[in-house]
């Protein structure tokens, strides 16, 4: 992960359930200082006790400069970084934070915006709400899906009179046959910009709905989900069409991580396929399109880097 230099450390001061398996820890400076600013949608990179560094969303509002908010998620099959956030730290705990950076800004001047959640993918959008609920700069509405109702965040708030009429709540209880039926919110974008948070699936599905959309105005975030297990990948081969050079790319690498480790410098920064600073064009090979940035008629010709793979022995790229 690319992280921006300059590590702080700061204190648990609060840390508490906030739904199942939801745990929200509040962090201060350990100095007392004024922590630095982020703005709505950022997140920042958090050093976990089992060793590994994870991105967290800042949840609270980007007009707190003495706090800042996360809600992690106990990933039982994941690889432990949050399991062990969550088990192996408490109140008064140090730990080390990389400063906010944001992949999800929250553009400026729609007439409206539209936001999707599911599941943990509630917290960078908790932040952009509480910013728009307080600046007024445009409305919006929220749709905001969870399982079962045990399993959402911030249940009471979004459910106070402070936000009626603005928030949808819906509970599929794991059957996708109870679905929320996005496409009449989707149907006509009315100068709305998208902001969507939450699963792949949810992620994919609502890209399906709104490629009539300017894809200026469709906005994802995934912490990474995108990048899949080594069982699901195929090995194959990138060649680069200026310098001729060729590279294999392996199950367990990406094709951003084998053109690094050749000494290639590259652009990136969200690294799981939605912000879209890695596009490259594609010259020839079939590719196996894993991202959410880029739109149905630009998938012929690029690729993101950072998720995409092969679905051909080859993959050319115009580098
Ligand atoms: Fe964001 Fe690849 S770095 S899409």
């Amino acid at each position: 992960m690319a992280e921006e230099a300059g590590a702080v450390q700061v204190e648990i001061t609060e840390k508490r359930l906030v739904a199942d398996d939801i745990c929200l820890f509040e962090l201060r400076s350990a100095e007392s200082r004024p922590l630095p600013p982020f703005t709505p949608g950022a997140h920042i990179g958090v050093a976990v006790p089992n060793g590994e560094l994870r991105k967290y969303s800042l949840c609270n509002s980007p007009d707190e400069t003495d706090r800042y908010v996360i809600a992690v998620k106990k990933e039982h099959g994941g690889r432990g970084g949050s399991v062990s956030l969550i088990d192996r730290t408490g109140v008064g705990d140090l730990i080390t934070i990389a400063p906010p950076r944001n992949d999800f800004e929250l553009k400026a001047g729609p007439s409206s915006y539209i936001f999707i959640a599911g599941g943990i993918g509630i917290t960078p959008i908790r932040a952009m709400i509480k910013h728009l609920q307080a600046t007024r700069a445009a409305p919006f509405r929220l749709y905001y899906f969870t399982r079962t109702p045990g399993m959402m965040a911030f249940r009471e708030e979004f459910l106070s009179s402070e936000f009626r009429g603005k928030v949808v709540v819906h509970h599929d209880g794991g059957d996708p046959d109870k679905a929320y039926d996005l496409w009449p919110v989707l149907e006509d974008p009315k100068g709305a910009h998208l902001y969507c948070c939450g699963p792949r699936g949810l992620m994919e599905a609502v890209r399906d709905m709104t490629g009539h959309w300017s894809s200026a105005a469709v906005h994802f975030e995934d912490f990474g989900a995108a990048k899949a297990r080594p069982e699901d990948n195929t090995p194959f081969t990138i060649r680069l069409a200026r310098s001729g050079e060729s590279y294999e790319v392996p199950v367990d690498k990406t094709i951003l991580e084998v053109l690094r480790e050749a000494g290639k410098v590259l652009p990136s920064s969200c690294e799981s396929g939605t912000c879209g600073t890695c596009r490259t064009r594609l010259v020839s090979g079939e590719p196996d399109h894993r991202d959410l940035a880029l739109a149905e008629h630009e998938r012929p010709r690029n690729i993101m880097i950072c998720v995409s793979r092969a679905r051909s022995p080859d993959l050319v790229l115009d580098l």
